[in-house]
């Protein structure tokens, strides 16, 4: 899933086979000698909050272990969680072994993961700020120090919340943000594509003001992977049903729904430059939902393919990392990137793989054999390319790239 970080290969036979560090079992045998039991069950969000796995897994928790063992749980989970849902199972497992839970209150702490999948994705988890917090502040105290054993806490320095309501918020305010800010830029894209300017260009302006714009995001396909597509609507859900709230989260739920339908409008643009699909050669190339990475889950590649199929065009797709995509009933990705772009009379660079980027305009007109139109998702092509592409007799269009009309009139001078 992050074959592109060098660090992977490295580590597994190290702490598998020389120090035999980590060892893995489904047996739940395993937690009566745990002193700490870190939790990252997924929780999944689909409109409604899917908890039945997680609580599932704190009940086997709550089965076994030592009534002094720290349960740090480092799933994203809706803010109220720990103290609402995961506290009352503990108790009642204690309670059902006889363990007194006033003597023995359950020691759950909480502290989010920051992974970010991709070439550095060891480093992500130790070498990177942590949140956290504590039911108590003896579940506090031994959370911290197992943080401070286990990550560079000297050069990025935890950050401890009063409340576990405050770092599970912490999380999902932090990606609902992200996905807030995607969102925004998606209706600046389309702005900017029907007023001739490349968005991007203009980001890149912006950004210079640190401090207050540099961590503005950009339009693309489309918004994918586990986090960005749920964790708004894991707070909202929170908001109703743990807390009881009538106002709850109308603008970060409203970002998940838009980011959801982004890849229509690099549909729309396809459409507006060759009106009817039906028969015509399509070349996918990205499934995953992040440049180089191989994980597909929630990739807006799936709509796209969804709805150019229900358009009755001819696709193919082509993914350098994914080998079968789970979420298609395991369909196989093509490897072979001639293969894939013969006869295409449109190419959508749809994620941004190194691959795909050192692509030159002349190869990929030749693998194709026509002069395709090339779509482009997000900022995927330099304005050289594009020039490259429009003198070779390709038709070019982007997500948020306005500009190329202006191109092409240099080209027609
Ligand atoms: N993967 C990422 O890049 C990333 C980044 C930041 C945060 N997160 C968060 O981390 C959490 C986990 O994400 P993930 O990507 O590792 O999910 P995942 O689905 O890959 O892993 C969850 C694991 O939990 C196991 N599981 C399910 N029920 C169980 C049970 N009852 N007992 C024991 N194990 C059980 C599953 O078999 C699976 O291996 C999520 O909350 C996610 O939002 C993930």
């Amino acid at each position: 899933m992050n074959a592109d970080d060098p660090e992977i290969p490295e580590i597994f036979p190290r702490c598998v086979n020389e120090k035999k560090t980590l060892r893995v079992t489904w047996h739940p045998g395993v937690f009566t000698f745990a002193d700490i039991v870190v939790v990252d069950i997924q929780l999944d969000a689909q409109g409604y909050c899917d908890l039945n796995a997680f609580k599932e897994g704190m009940r086997t928790i709550g089965r076994s272990i030592k009534p002094e063992c720290l349960i740090l749980i480092e799933t994203t989970v809706p803010p109220g969680t720990s103290e609402k849902i995961v506290k009352p199972v503990i108790e009642e497992e204690f309670t059902k072994r006889g363990i007194d839970v006033e003597k023995f209150t359950p020691l759950i702490a909480h502290s989010y993961e920051r992974v970010m999948p991709g070439s550095k994705y060891v480093s992500s988890i130790r070498n990177f700020w942590r949140t956290f917090s504590g039911i108590n502040e003896k579940a506090a105290d031994l959370a911290e120090e197992f943080l401070t054993n286990v990550l560079d806490t000297e050069r990025y320095p935890l950050c401890r919340l009063g409340h576990t309501n405050a770092s599970e918020m912490a999380k999902v305010l932090e990606n609902s943000y992200r996905a807030t800010n995607i969102a925004l830029m998606f209706e600046w894209a389309k702005l900017a594509e029907n007023i001739g300017v490349n968005l991007f260009d203009v980001i890149k302006s912006i950004k210079v003001r640190e401090g207050t714009h540099d961590n503005m995001l950009r339009p693309s396909l489309g918004v994918g992977g586990y986090c960005l597509t749920k964790d708004p609507v894991l707070a909202n859900w929170a908001a109703e049903a743990l807390f009881g709230l009538e106002n709850k989260l109308p603008m970060a739920v409203s970002a998940v729904n838009i980011n959801d339908l982004m890849p229509l409008h690099t549909i729309e643009i396809i459409e507006d430059a060759c009106p009817s699909l039906q028969d015509k050669r399509i070349a996918i190339l990205g499934v995953s939902y992040l440049q180089n990475v191989a994980d597909t889950r929630h990739s807006p590649t799936k709509l796209l393919w969804e709805n150019l199929m229900e358009k009755d065009a001819i696709i193919s797709v082509h993914d350098p990392l994914v080998e079968v995509w789970p979420e298609l009933g395991d369909m196989r990705i093509e490897k072979d990137l001639s293969k894939t772009l013969f006869d295409a009379e449109i190419v959508v660079f749809a994620v941004g793989h190194k691959l795909y980027k050192a692509l030159s305009p002349e190869d990929v007109v030749q693998m194709c054999g026509k002069k395709s139109l090339i779509v482009d998702c997000s900022n995927f092509l330099t304005d050289e390319k594009i020039m490259k592409y429009l003198k070779l007799g390709c038709n070019v269009i982007g997500v948020g790239r306005g500009h190329i009309k202006q191109l092409k009139k240099k080209i027609k001078k």
